[in-house]
């Protein structure tokens, strides 16, 4: 199947065609559509993309626009187009789609592992309708590049030798998914399987005590990680830095992967923390968190867009924080607003 030069390539069934849209615009004209938009990864990636100038429609279901905030000051949000989105709604994903014609699809609308577990049948409707809602509306709309998370936890693992929760059931059914969508109607997409990602703005999910702990330190509080773990901890820069290169990028196929192959200790995390807060209180709980530490294959990953700076545990520390003391006030003085900020 040859690739259109400009990303749009006609599926098997000819879809483009049938629905009359012009994919000879040039590829800047129209822009990336991000579900999820307003989470944390989300305003890492409309961050990285508005620094090259890139169009971004934003979606989501709520209208929380701190984590942008944090990360790109107001005045120069002008090219975000933010719209209101629920993924678990059909029609209006598919609305959506047929308005903005998007170049490319960051699908990251999810809710995580505790939601998942405290309320099973709302989380399957955005983590399962959601994904075959945009994969629809992909295939309908013609999008030819389109990027989605699965995580690691996605991965097999223990004596079931399958996903430890449903969360990661929910993760594997959207690889599943794409499969299909690609074998079926030849809709290509990149799977991306983050792992623990930390940065500011990461005030979800059991992992976010990753940067609970960097944030601590860096506003001179004490925190107990409440686990310890071997894992592949990421710097948001770095991931959004892959996400911004996939939207570019063409490949066919329905590609799932890893997006490091760097595994690393808490205790290595609070001695990079120790190293660049000297004198932080920061320590784990004897509770032992197991998780994959080998197997990681990132070449699918590179096979779509080259190799990409990676950042040290020790430099995404460091930068992590320098933001939190940029935003809160650093130790001396934590605002009232860091404080109170929610979730934290
Ligand atoms: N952060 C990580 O370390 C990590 C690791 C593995 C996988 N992931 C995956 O990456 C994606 C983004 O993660 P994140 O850390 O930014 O999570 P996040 O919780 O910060 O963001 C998810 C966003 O999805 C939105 N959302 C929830 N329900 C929705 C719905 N029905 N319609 C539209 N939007 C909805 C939420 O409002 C939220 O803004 C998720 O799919 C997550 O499962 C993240």
């Amino acid at each position: 199947m040859a690739a259109h030069p400009l990303g749009a390539r006609p599926t098997r069934q000819g879809q483009y065609e049938k629905h009359g849209l012009d994919f000879r615009m040039t590829a800047d004209a129209r822009p990336v559509l991000i579900t999820g938009a307003t989470g944390f990864l989300g305003s890492w990636i409309i961050a990285r993309l508005l620094s090259t100038g890139s169009k971004v429609v934003a979606t989501d279901v709520t209208d929380d626009r701190s984590r942008i905030d944090s990360l790109v000051p107001p005045a120069d949000q002008g090219a975000i187009d933010w719209r209101h989105c629920d993924v678990s709604d059909g029609y209006a994903v598919d609305a959506l789609f047929a308005e903005v014609a998007p170049a490319a699809v960051i699908h990251l609308a999810a809710l995580q592992i505790p939601a998942c577990r405290a309320n099973p049948v709302a989380c399957a409707r955005v983590n399962i309708i959601g994904q075959i809602n945009v994969f629809e509306a992909a295939r309908k709309h013609g999008v030819g590049n389109l990027v989605y998370t699965s995580s690691i936890a996605a991965k097999p693992r223990g004596p079931a030798n399958a996903p430890a929760n449903l969360y990661g059931v929910f993760k594997k059914t959207d690889e599943e998914i794409a499969r299909l969508y690609w074998e079926d109607h030849g809709i290509s997409s990149l799977g991306l399987r983050p792992f623990i990602v930390y940065g500011v703005g990461r005030d979800d999910g059991e992992t976010s005590a990753i940067t609970r702990a960097i944030r601590a330190a860096a506003l001179g509080h004490a925190y107990e990680l409440p686990f310890r773990t071997e894992s592949c901890f990421q710097y948001a820069g770095e991931v959004a830095e892959i996400f911004a290169r996939a939207t570019e990028a063409h490949w066919d196929g329905a590609l799932v992967s890893d997006l490091t192959t760097e595994v690393a200790s808490t205790d290595d995390l609070l001695a990079a923390i120790r190293m660049i807060v000297p004198g932080a209180t920061v320590t784990t709980a004897e509770i032992h968190r197991a998780s994959p530490t080998d197997g990681f294959d990132n070449a699918p990953l590179k096979r779509v867009i080259g190799d990409w700076p990676a950042t040290s545990l020790a430099d995404g520390v460091r930068e992590t924080v320098a933001r939190f003391r940029a935003l809160e006030g650093g130790p001396a003085a934590a605002t009232a607003a860091g404080a109170a900020r929610k979730n934290w």
